[in-house]
Parts: C-alpha cells; structure tokens; sequence
C-alpha cells in the first residue's frame, strides 16, 4: 500500500453533508441568516472523497467552490435543507450536519417589499421555529445513518455541546468555541472537541482543511467499527 494512500479506505461508503447558514426571506429582497461561511462542511465533504466515500454536500448559500468528485446540492432556506437531508440521509452511511441551520423564520414572507412608513411592520417580527435536521435523522428507527453534529457555542461549551448530544440522540458532536478569535465561524482555523457516549478528545488548533481529515478519520473509525 502507497503511503500516499489515506489510511482508510471509505470506497463504498457514502456520506452527506450539510454545510453554511440557511437564509430565510422576509419579503422579496431581505433575509434572516447568520455568519457561517461553509468551510468546515465543504472541507469534510473534500476530505471524506479524498478517502474514497460517495459524498452528497447539501449547501446552503455560500460562496465556496465545489470539492472534486462531490454531488453537491445547493438550497436556501431551512425547510429546502431539510428535504434535501432527508433524502441524501436514506442513502448514506454517516450524516454530518455541519450547517449553521437558522432556528426560526419570518411566520409569512410578504409578497411585496415592506415599506418603512407602515408603522405596523416596525415593532415585532413574527417568527416560527424551523425544523431540527439533524435531530430529525438521528430519531429515525429505520435508514439511521451514523449521526454527526456540531455545536457552536460562546459559553459553557462543553456543557452545552453534550446536552445537543444527549437531546438530538447523535452519535457523536463536535463543539467549538465561536467565541475565539481564531476559530469557528468565519475563520481559517478551528479548534474542536470531539464528544461521544464515551467522553471527548480535545483537538489542536488547526487549518480547517487539516482538522477535517482528521475528523473524518474519527468518525470513519466509530461508524465503521466492527
Ligand atoms: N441543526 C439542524 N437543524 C436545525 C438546527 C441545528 O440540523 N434546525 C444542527 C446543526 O447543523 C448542528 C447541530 O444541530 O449540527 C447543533 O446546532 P446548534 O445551532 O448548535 O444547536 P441548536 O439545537 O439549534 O441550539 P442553539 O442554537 O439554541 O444553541
Ligand atoms: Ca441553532
């Protein structure tokens, strides 16, 4: 075997990613959305096909170019993620939701653009909560793929991190401090712990594109353990 081989083989396997914010319109040219940039799913979706896996990359809008070899499926809004989720996850072996999913929504999307002089559009914004993706794949009994999430927190981050785990039944949750000037959000780098039934392991500060090849690896080595 070359050394240049990665050292899991993950031909055959197939994973699905969800990657950047969703966007969520108010009326025909404003939104709700949030900071995320994508690359920490377009990054595992690049390194899970450098391993060999069939990898589906369900993006929400991001500007980030396609990993080679990757079926990507671009969407906007929650709802638009979760069908594409949905589907991509009866097909796959593992499901990561790295996407920074917006929880709520404008109640209704007004059909013309809101005027400032209506005095009514200016003291609340009604909003609904949006589907838990992730939560809602890793609560399937039948086609439950090995379930992934992240949890990006500014306080108590492990705390926080391990209740999502327990809460969404995952399999396994990454959670990061976006609090940190240099990692999260909308940074090169990343700095993660890795939590599952059995504990964490806390991972150096690294390249996004570093840290995902080696989170690939750790979640190959728990989905796919004999
Ligand atoms: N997630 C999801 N669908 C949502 C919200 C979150 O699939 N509607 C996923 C994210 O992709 C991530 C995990 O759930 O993998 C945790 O997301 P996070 O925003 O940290 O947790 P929430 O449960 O939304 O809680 P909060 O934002 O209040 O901390
Ligand atoms: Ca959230």
């Amino acid at each position: 075997e070359s050394l240049l081989q990665p050292c899991s083989d993950l031909h055959g396997k197939h994973f699905a990613i969800t990657a950047g914010p969703t966007r969520e319109s108010l009326d025909p040219v404003r939104y709700l959305t949030n900071h995320s940039s994508g690359k920490m799913g377009f990054a595992l979706a690049a390194a899970a096909q450098r391993a060999g896996a069939e990898v589906t990359l369900i993006a929400g809008p991001v500007s980030l170019p396609t990993p080679p070899g990757v079926k990507r499926i671009d969407v906007v809004d929650a709802r638009q993620m979760q069908e594409a989720a949905e589907r991509a996850a009866d097909l796959c072996d593992v499901f990561i939701a790295a996407a920074a999913v917006a929880d709520f929504r404008p109640e209704r999307i007004a059909q013309e653009k809101i005027k400032k002089t209506d005095d009514s559009n200016r003291d609340t914004l009604a909003l609904v909560k949006n589907p838990d993706i992730v939560a809602a794949i890793a609560a399937r009994c039948e086609r439950r793929p090995f379930t992934v999430g992240f949890a990006a927190e500014t306080e108590k981050v492990l705390e926080h991190a391990k209740g999502k785990l327990a809460r969404k039944n995952l399999d396994m949750i990454i959670a990061n401090d976006v609090s940190e000037a240099d990692s999260g959000f909308n940074s090169e780098r990343n700095r993660v712990t890795v939590i599952d039934q059995t504990g964490g392991t806390e991972l150096p500060s690294s390249l996004k594109t570093e840290l995902a090849e080696q989170l690939i690896q750790m979640i190959a080595t728990q989905a796919f353990a004999q």
